[in-house]
């Protein structure tokens, strides 16, 4: 039986269909609250609000649950590897054995970039920051492939398949590029190789020495990517669903996905995290004092990697990367004076008070840093491999938005608190 629930306004009761998700979550449908009342709901930052309804992420923050259209975070990470789960995320079902081997085969054609396109980097300084480069290369791709980002959804979903595929290799093979460009070091052209071997091979092969393949870094670099994949209606997927309404094509709304990711409180968080254990190790400090800092709750001071708009019990993804880079650094026989400080700064953050009355936790960035350390990426790349790793979640948001025939441009409302109407004064008459 369908619910309503009935908002009493000046006297007047509006009622609202209440809606429920197959996971039992509840939304009141207030679309039409303003219409029958002249009332918005007013929800900063939309902490509160449910801007789409979406079959992809399920996300219980509360509980600690992640879910890829049903299946657990913990189950894809321990079984599963980045170009299944990237297939899984954007099509809804895992794939058959010809599905994935056709996937893998469309991401390998399309990992190169165009000779003309490759001219791009050389506009940029050597110094240029990583996902500013980024961006402006993604955004490029439909400059140069117009016949198949045209800002039709109906010929844009048409060719969807190859658009996917393109965009999740390209990012790939453009971040190795951009590592190149930025050490002076000449181009390596993609290699009929897996995803992860591939972007190993292009970030460190050398003329005449080939990357060898660790299977131990493959994998790490498969599951830090994998648990990237998608986090239902973040910052930058809700950015790239956004543009998209637009009727903008995938690669435009992907760029625009990106430049939402580099901001420190969301995607530039992991490169934070290194800067802030660095910092701490330079200064001969254990963390103790960081902490002391980091509890004045200023922006600026924060402990980076702890904390999250939705999970308030744990990161299931901390949980899984926390593990995997003590086992990642034990195999590659490394140690990481900054794992320890990390170790000792979570254990004294779960003890303090402040924390766990704010019910802050590590993130999935507070260890991402140290196994990427560990596969001797740069920091400086940290946040563009986030890029790659959440190519498939926003192609996915992107598709669901472009093939709603009934949806409609994202245009949120808001509370005025300028000037009320006022007369224009000449220059002459402004003291
Ligand atoms: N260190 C110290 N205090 C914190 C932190 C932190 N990392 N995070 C939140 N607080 C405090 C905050 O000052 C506030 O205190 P009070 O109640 O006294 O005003 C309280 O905790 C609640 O914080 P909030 O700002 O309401 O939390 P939020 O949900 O708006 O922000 C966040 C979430 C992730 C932006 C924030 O926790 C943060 O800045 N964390 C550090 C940056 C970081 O690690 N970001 C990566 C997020 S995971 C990757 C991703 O999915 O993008």
């Amino acid at each position: 039986m369908q619910k309503n629930a009935l908002i009493k306004l000046d006297e007047k009761e509006i009622s609202c269909p209440v809606m429920v998700g197959t996971e039992g979550e509840m939304a009141i449908d207030a679309r039409n609250l303003r219409r029958d009342s002249g009332y918005i709901f007013y929800d900063q930052g939309y902490g509160n609000t449910g801007s789409c309804e979406s079959a992809i992420t399920f996300l219980d923050g509360d509980n600690g649950v992640l879910r890829h259209r049903g299946y657990p975070i913990e189950q894809l990470a321990e079984q599963s590897e980045f170009a299944e789960t990237a297939y899984l995320i954007i099509y809804g079902e895992l794939p058959s054995a010809v599905q994935r081997k056709k996937f893998g085969q469309m991401l390998r054609e399309n990992a190169a970039i165009d000779t003309q396109m490759m001219r791009i980097f050389d506009g940029f300084p050597r110094s240029a920051p990583p996902m500013g480069m980024l961006t402006s290369i993604v955004s490029s791709l439909a400059a140069y492939y117009p016949h198949l980002a045209t800002n039709n959804f109906e010929k844009d979903l048409a060719n969807f398949d190859l658009t996917a595929a393109m965009a999740i290799s390209k990012i790939r093979t453009i971040v190795a590029g951009i590592f190149r460009y930025r050490h002076g070091l000449p181009f390596m052209h993609p290699k009929d190789i897996p995803f992860c071997d591939n972007f190993l091979h292009m970030m460190f092969s050398e003329p005449y020495k080939e990357y060898a393949a660790i299977p131990e870094v493959t994998r790490a670099l498969n599951l830090l990517l994998l648990l990237h994949a998608d986090h239902e209606q973040n910052c930058s997927t809700s950015t790239v669903r956004m543009v998209g309404s637009s009727g903008a094509n995938l690669f435009t709304s992907l760029a625009a996905g990106i430049c939402a990711l580099s901001g420190p409180l969301h995607g530039g968080a992991n490169s934070a995290v290194m800067q802030m254990l660095q910092t701490i190790h330079d200064e001969g400090d254990d963390g103790t004092r960081f902490i002391e800092a980091a509890k004045s709750g200023a922006k600026g001071n924060r402990l980076m990697g702890f904390g999250h708009a939705v999970y308030r019990n744990f990161d299931p993804r901390a949980r899984i990367i926390g593990h995997a880079c003590d086992v990642v650094l034990n195999k590659l026989g490394k140690s990481d004076p900054l794992l320890e400080i990390a170790h000792n700064l979570e254990q004294a953050a779960l003890k303090d008070d402040y924390f766990i009355s704010r019910k802050l936790y590590p993130n999935v960035d507070f260890y991402s840093g140290i196994i990427m350390r560990a596969l001797g990426i740069p920091t400086e790349l940290f946040t563009t491999m986030f890029a790659i790793g959440r190519s498939p979640g926003w192609i996915a948001n992107w598709r669901e938005v472009a093939s709603n025939t009934k949806g409609r441009i994202y245009r949120p409302r808001q509370l005025y608190t300028g000037p009320v109407k006022r007369d224009y004064v000449p220059m002459a008459k402004r003291g």
